[in-house]
């Protein structure tokens, strides 16, 4: 499975945050922002990830990022003119998904909570149609909707409706096999002149190859793309965090964890950090792995 981060948008509504710089640049507490959607993916598994945004700040994200190497991971990187919606970013991405299926994630889309990963991985597995997810909001009308039947079978999804029919919005992670591409290609804009991501979804339910899977009330989903959103995601990590020693979306650990990169990478990962908090935290993980390895070969 191939991974696409969508880093577009103009982020008006973080102006004049994102009058120099682009919004999924901004911090969420002790990290930047894309950080988080990037560990969406590396948790899922996926190591071939794209990532789309404007040939302004595309080059800000390969500094940031470089090739992927250093994460195990290989990152391309695809420039998107103008910003036409979600669905736009499987016509963009169409050379890098070839045959195979695609994960998108948005790039101020964060998600945490216990099982997550295992769901994700899971979803990986995809080979037919698409899995979409449903989280209880309590403002429906800023996103997708879906709509369920007596038997809780879904039965339409309708992109920001002023009168929803449902709670559960439609967070931005989206998993789907190869007729994306097709899918994609018949599309027409809507009223706002974006290709929805709401048409694809509704493309796959009317195929019958729609899962809807409900992220559970112990898990979270931000999105940060106003002042107020940016700050309660901040607040959000920073409380975890303190409260258990943990980092959430540390790129380095994540890919040590996951076996994409080895010991002696990792090693050469924390020598090149400055000093500080970001890399205290990986020295002190590095010389817990150092103690268990001895350990293990001691034993
Ligand atoms: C987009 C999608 C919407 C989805 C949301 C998730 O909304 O159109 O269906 O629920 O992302 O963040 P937009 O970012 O265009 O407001």
């Amino acid at each position: 499975m191939k991974g696409i981060l969508l880093a577009g948008g103009n982020g008006t509504r973080l102006y004049p945050l994102t009058r120099a710089t682009n919004k999924h640049l901004m911090s969420i507490y002790d990290k930047p922002m894309i950080f988080y959607p990037l560990s969406t993916l590396m948790l899922a598994g996926i190591k071939e990830i794209a990532l789309i945004s404007s040939p302004k700040y595309l080059p800000l994200y390969k500094e940031l990022l470089g090739d992927g190497k250093q994460l195990g991971i290989s990152l391309t990187y695809i420039e998107q003119e103008k910003p036409e919606g979600i669905a736009q970013a499987f016509l963009l991405a169409e050379e890098f998904i070839g045959n195979d299926t695609v994960c998108l994630t948005l790039g101020d889309n964060i998600f945490y909570g216990d099982g997550f990963s295992k769901l994700l991985k899971e979803c990986a597995t995809l080979d037919k149609g698409g899995i979409v997810f449903g989280y209880h909001v309590n403002d429906p009308e800023r996103y997708g909707v879906v709509d369920f039947d007596k038997k809780g079978n879904v039965i339409d999804i309708q992109e920001k409706p002023s009168i929803p029919k449902s709670n559960y919005a439609v967070p931005g992670i989206y998993f789907y096999d190869n007729s994306i591409i097709e899918i994609s290609k018949s599309l027409k804009p809507s009223e706002r002149g974006e290709l929805e991501i709401t048409d694809v979804n509704l493309a796959y339910l009317h195929r019958g190859e729609l899962q809807v899977k409900i992220f559970g009330r112990g898990s979270a989903w931000l999105d940060t793309g106003t002042p107020e959103s940016l700050l309660d995601a901040s607040n959000f990590v920073g409380t975890l965090e303190k409260r258990q020693g943990n980092k959430i979306a540390c790129l380095e650990e994540i890919a040590y964890k996951m076996g994409f990169i080895s010991l002696d990478m990792l090693v050469q990962n924390i020598s090149k950090m400055p000093k500080g908090e970001y890399k205290n935290y990986l020295v002190q993980l590095l010389e817990s792995e150092q103690t268990n390895l001895v350990l293990a070969t001691t034993v």
